[in-house]
């Protein structure tokens, strides 16, 4: 019946997606990028769901995720012409209202209904929202892991050399500190990079971290990077980051909860 369920909203969602074609090149473009894009991050759902053990219906409730995680992408360009939330509306809280207009989610249980869509709400925020339900949060962070390996696919084409404007100095403050930084506060080409490298610092899974590392798109901004001054401390710091959770087991004891320094000492102490 699940089953059943994922192939009706792959059919439902593939026409939608088509409904917003367009003879305008640049619309066409964006609705194919983000068209993609959801394929992709649908089967690294369910890979990583796969990855993870999870039960066969919870492989196929992370699929839908996936399928349905940027479903307010397509309403919000077709609205606004951009898929800048900051000039527009926030993409994931419009993909919510688009899902509340959908009869077939009644299909699924009020459980796993308040699951898909506290997932799909916190896919796209700074942090996700305090949430006592481990059920939750473990698919919010699945969902932002599969959501974050294609997005450096997506940017990979777009990583460019310094054009000298260097960094904003919050920014490279939370580089340094290995903390996220306000997206919205970005100024210069460069911050942009360093805002990419944050993003290792929140993939929850190693097999996540793993694949970013495999496809070289860490590689790719760290050579795109000014050499100069304290960022190569950062840069230090990022590397022995990577090798250590690359070299951690993706034990869901540890994916229920947030993964921190303690959490490495521990995990290390154990094999
Ligand atoms: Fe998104």
């Amino acid at each position: 019946m699940m089953k059943d369920l994922l192939q009706d909203m792959h059919a439902w969602m593939n026409s939608y997606m088509k409904s917003f074609y367009s003879k305008d090149a640049k619309i066409q473009e964006a609705i194919l990028l983000k068209e993609k894009h959801t394929g992709c991050v649908t089967a690294i759902s369910r890979k990583l769901a796969e990855h993870l053990g999870l039960s066969a219906h919870d492989i196929l409730l992370a699929e839908m995720m996936g399928l349905f995680h940027d479903i307010g992408r397509f309403r919000q360009f077709t609205l606004y012409q951009t898929f800048n939330d900051a000039e527009s509306e926030d993409h994931a809280e419009l993909g919510i209202k688009v899902l509340g207009e959908l009869s077939f989610l009644q299909r699924l249980s009020l459980e796993d209904r308040e699951l898909l869509l506290f997932a799909i709400k916190n896919h796209n925020k700074k942090v996700i929202a305090d949430e006592a339900d481990e059920r939750k949060i473990l698919f919010a962070r699945l969902l932002r892991d599969a959501d974050k390996l294609d997005i450096y696919r997506v940017l990979f084409p777009y990583i460019l050399t310094s054009d000298g404007q260097g960094f904003s100095p919050d920014f490279l403050e939370c580089f340094l500190a290995g903390e996220q930084c306000d997206y919205a506060r970005i100024r210069t080409q460069d911050d942009r990079k360093l805002v990419r490298l944050m993003w290792v610092y929140d993939v929850n899974f190693s097999w996540t971290l793993q694949r970013i590392c495999d496809h070289g798109y860490i590689e790719a901004i760290l050579a795109c990077l000014p050499q100069e001054g304290p960022v190569q401390l950062g840069v230090q710091r990022l590397r022995a980051y990577v090798e250590r959770k690359c070299r951690m087991e993706d034990m869901l004891f540890l994916t229920h909860r947030h993964i921190n320094q303690e959490d490495f000492e521990a995990a290390e102490e154990n094999i």
